[in-house]
C-alpha cells in the first residue's frame, strides 16, 4: 500500500491532493463553448425539460454536496431544491411527479439507504438522476441516467475528493437545468463555465497552503470540541469541514448556519474553544462577521476562511486562511480543500490513524 499512497503518508492526504486531477476529469469534458455537454454519457435532454423541482437525497459526506447544489440551483435558476437524508426519504411518503428530478448522490453507488430512496422515486414515477463515482455500481444502474464523477478510486474512510467532484456533478446539473430550460442566456452560460474552470485553479492555490494550514492546526490540535459556522452556501460547506474533523480526529464538532448560534450553541463557547467562520458570501459578509464577532467576545479561537478582503475585520479573528478570490457561487472549491487539510493536519497531530478512523465503514449497505 505504500506504493498505493504514491509517497504520502495516508491515502487521505492523496486524495486530497487528487483534486485538481479529479475536478479536471469531471468538469473538463462535460463543459464545452459555454454549455454543459452530456452526449459522452448518453444523458438525454428530456429528463432535464419542464423540471419543477429538484429533490437530492443522499447520506453524510454526499448529503452536504446536496447542501451546496441547492444553495446553487436556488440562486441561480430559481427552481426549488430539497435535500433529504436518504435515510429519511424513503420513510417519509414524499410527494413526487413526473416534473420533479430525483438526484442520487453518492461515491460508492452501493449506500443501502440511498439505494431504497432512488427505488421509491422510480415507483413513484420521477425523473432519476445519480451522480456516482463507481461505475456499474447498483445506484448507478438502477436510476434513469448517471453522471459518474471521475475520482477515481477514493480509499481513505474520510471522503474528500469524492466530495469535491460530487460538488462539481451538481453545478454541471444546475448548468444543464439552465440551458434545457432556458433559464441563463448563452453570455451567463458562458460566464458560468470560464469561472468553473477557474475553481479548479483555485483548488491547486489552496493546496500550496498546506504548511501555513498545517501550522494553524497545530495551534487547535488539543481541544475537546470545534464550532463550524457559515451561511447560505457556506453552510453546506461548514457542514461537510465538520464532519471531517469529527470523524477523524474525534474532536466533538458541530456546524452551526450562523444565525443560530444565539439560540443556544453560543453557551458553548468557552475560552480558547476554536470556532471556524466560512466567510465567501457577501451578501451574508457582515452579518456573519457580527456573528463571529459575539464568540470573539467569549474568548473563542477565531479562524476565518474566506476569499474576500478582511481588512475592515481585523481583530475579530485570530487566524485567516485566505483563498483564491472567486464568484460566490464557485467558493465551494477552494474553501472546502482548506478544510479538509486542517481536519487532516489536526489529526496527524493528535496521533490518529487518519484513514482508519474507528467504528466507520467506507461504504454503508446495511440499513
Ligand atoms: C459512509 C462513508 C461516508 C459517506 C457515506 C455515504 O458513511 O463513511 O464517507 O459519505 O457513507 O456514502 P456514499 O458511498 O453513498 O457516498
Amino acid at each position: 500500500t505504500a506504493a498505493q499512497k504514491g509517497g504520502y503518508d495516508f491515502f487521505m492526504q492523496k486524495e486530497i491532493y487528487d483534486q485538481p486531477e479529479a475536478l479536471h476529469n469531471t468538469i473538463m469534458p462535460r463543459i464545452h463553448n459555454g454549455h454543459a455537454d452530456f452526449s459522452a454519457d448518453n444523458i438525454s435532454d428530456d429528463i432535464f425539460k419542464g423540471v419543477n423541482r429538484v429533490i437530492v437525497t443522499a447520506c453524510g459526506t454526499a448529503w452536504h454536496a446536496g447542501l451546496v447544489g441547492r444553495h446553487l440551483i436556488e440562486a441561480m435558476i430559481r427552481i426549488p431544491v430539497t435535500v433529504e437524508l436518504a435515510s429519511e426519504f424513503r420513510y417519509m411518503n414524499p410527494i413526487l411527479d413526473e416534473h420533479t428530478l430525483v438526484v442520487v448522490i453518492t461515491q460508492s453507488g452501493e449506500t443501502a439507504d440511498s439505494l431504497a430512496a432512488l427505488r421509491l422515486a422510480n415507483e413513484r414515477g420521477a425523473k432519476t438522476i445519480s451522480i456516482v463515482n463507481v461505475k456499474g455500481s447498483s445506484i448507478a444502474r438502477e436510476s434513469d441516467y448517471v453522471l459518474y464523477t471521475h475520482a477515481g478510486p477514493e480509499i481513505a474512510v474520510a471522503s474528500t475528493k469524492a466530495f469535491s467532484v460530487q460538488c462539481a456533478g451538481m453545478y454541471l446539473i444546475a448548468l444543464k437545468l439552465a440551458e434545457v430550460n432556458n433559464l441563463m442566456t448563452d453570455e451567463q452560460m458562458k460566464d458560468f463555465c470560464d469561472k468553473f474552470e477557474q475553481a479548479i485553479g483555485t483548488v491547486e492555490e489552496v493546496l500550496k497552503m498546506d504548511d501555513y494550514i498545517k501550522g494553524i492546526s497545530e495551534k487547535i490540535k488539543d481541544t475537546f470540541s470545534a464550532f463550524y459556522l457559515g451561511r447560505g452556501l457556506d453552510y453546506g460547506i461548514a457542514c461537510e469541514a465538520c464532519l471531517k474533523l469529527k470523524e477523524i480526529s474525534y474532536v466533538n464538532a458541530e456546524a452551526y448556519c450562523a444565525g443560530e448560534l444565539k439560540h443556544g450553541t453560543i453557551s458553548l463557547i468557552t475560552e480558547g474553544v476554536p470556532i471556524i467562520a466560512i466567510a465567501t458570501q457577501e451578501n451574508v459578509l457582515p452579518k456573519l462577521m457580527a456573528n463571529v464577532e459575539e464568540v470573539k467576545a467569549r474568548g473563542a479561537h477565531v479562524i476565518v476562511v474566506t476569499d474576500k478582503d478582511m481588512s475592515n475585520y481585523e481583530g475579530i479573528y485570530d487566524d485567516l486562511i485566505q483563498v483564491p478570490a472567486t464568484d460566490d457561487l464557485f467558493a465551494t472549491f477552494a474553501s472546502t480543500v482548506a478544510l479538509q487539510l486542517l481536519a487532516y493536519h489536526v489529526t496527524v497531530f493528535r496521533g490518529y490513524d487518519v484513514d482508519q478512523p474507528r467504528n466507520l465503514a467506507k461504504s454503508v449497505t446495511v440499513e
